[in-house]
């Protein structure tokens, strides 16, 4: 028997504080560190973003990441004891050991599942959820849980203004559910790439294996965000370009036979030049980042997940999700509703 592979349910959630630029341009201010809103604004596209407490449990990583399971789940009619597999994307885990995975699994209480994180920075849910297609209809598992979350706040370096500005938190999830190979509403096609000779583009050099962080290290910041935001800039609108192609083109598919593109929010002017690249009108264009900023691995299933439940998204509507991030990682997602 063959399998399909489906997204049922979806589900989002965010910390209770907003930052608005002004309040952000204020902070960075006293460090000697001037941007302001209009600036924000006009080159990024973003209004304000959400910070997490991280002294408050019901906002670390895999708390808000188990808001928006549960939530996914409710919408899916499934309970927590269906889920076989959690896949949970983050490159801002709670801890380096346990996985966030295992976090959440006992927030939830998914007590039939094997969970397990990943890590493709803001490809994560694209890795996830391509991921979890192949276990499902391999007749491996029957519902996976996928989350892509980020408390990223932390890691920011306040003293650069052209990464600080840009990153927010917040998590999104979706179910993923067997379903007959001839089902017309599934997951269609995917395509995954990296490319890790461009790894120095966008990484943190200090807390991992190789480099610990010592007060000297600590002091220079580098166990913070480091990024060449303008490289990165030319690099994602070519490769988010050709993954949505590529992806498109295994089902014989064009542009003109999508209802809804869900590019990652890292920069609206990345999105309106991968827009026009594609000659997809921006009406179709599904954005969030104004609200919440960059959430990495979480913009794609949060901004998916409000369009679903306001009504935009539609029963047997095709939606293609696209995204890049560290690595670098590429990947697209194309599926019918
Ligand atoms: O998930 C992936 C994560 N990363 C990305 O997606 C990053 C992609 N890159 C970008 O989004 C953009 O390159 C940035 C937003 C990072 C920067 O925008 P840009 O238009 O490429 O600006 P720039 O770096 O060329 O800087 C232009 C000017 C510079 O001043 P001068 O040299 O022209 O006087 C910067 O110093 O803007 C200045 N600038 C700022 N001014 C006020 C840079 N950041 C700021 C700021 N506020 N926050």
């Amino acid at each position: 028997m063959e399998f399909a592979a489906r997204i049922t349910g979806t589900g989002s959630a965010f910390p209770l504080k907003r930052v608005c630029n002004d309040n952000l341009a204020q902070k960075i201010g006293k460090l000697g560190v001037q941007t302001d809103d209009r600036w924000i604004q006009e080159r990024t596209g973003i209004r304000e973003r959400r910070m997490s407490a991280t002294e408050n449990a019901s906002e670390h990583n895999s708390s808000l990441g188990a808001v928006a399971a549960q939530k996914a789940l409710v919408m899916a009619d499934k309970n927590p004891e269906d889920i076989d597999q959690i896949i949970y994307a983050t490159c801002t885990p709670d801890t380096l050991i346990p996985s966030t995975a295992c976090w959440l699994q006992q927030k939830i209480g998914a007590k039939n599942a094997w969970a397990v994180d990943i890590n493709a920075a803001c490809s994560g849910f694209i890795y996830g959820i391509t991921m979890a297609e192949q276990f499902v209809r391999g007749g491996q598992t029957k519902t996976t849980l996928v989350v892509g979350a980020e408390v990223l706040s932390p890691f920011l370096n306040w003293h650069d203004r052209t990464s600080c500005i840009l990153f927010g938190d917040g998590a999104g999830a979706a179910v993923i559910e067997r379903v007959p190979a001839k089902s017309k509403r599934r997951i269609l096609s995917s395509y995954l790439s990296s490319n890790g000779y461009l790894s120095q583009l966008f990484h943190i050099p200090a807390g991992g294996s190789n480099l610990e962080v010592t007060p000297t290290r600590y002091a220079q910041n580098l166990h913070k965000m480091h990024m060449s935001g303008k490289e990165i800039f030319k690099v994602a609108v070519r490769a988010l370009t050709e993954c949505a192609l590529r992806t498109l083109e295994k089902k014989r598919m064009k542009t003109v036979d999508l209802d809804w593109f869900v590019p990652h929010q890292a920069n609206l002017r990345i999105i309106e030049a991968v827009a026009n690249r594609l000659a997809f009108p921006m009406e179709k264009v599904l954005i969030n980042l104004d609200r919440y900023g960059n959430t990495s691995a979480a913009t794609i299933p949060t901004a998916l997940d409000e369009a679903i439940r306001d009504g935009r998204i539609k029963k047997g509507h095709t939606v293609l999700m696209d995204a890049f991030g560290a690595g670098l990682t590429y990947g697209a997602v194309l599926m019918r509703w």
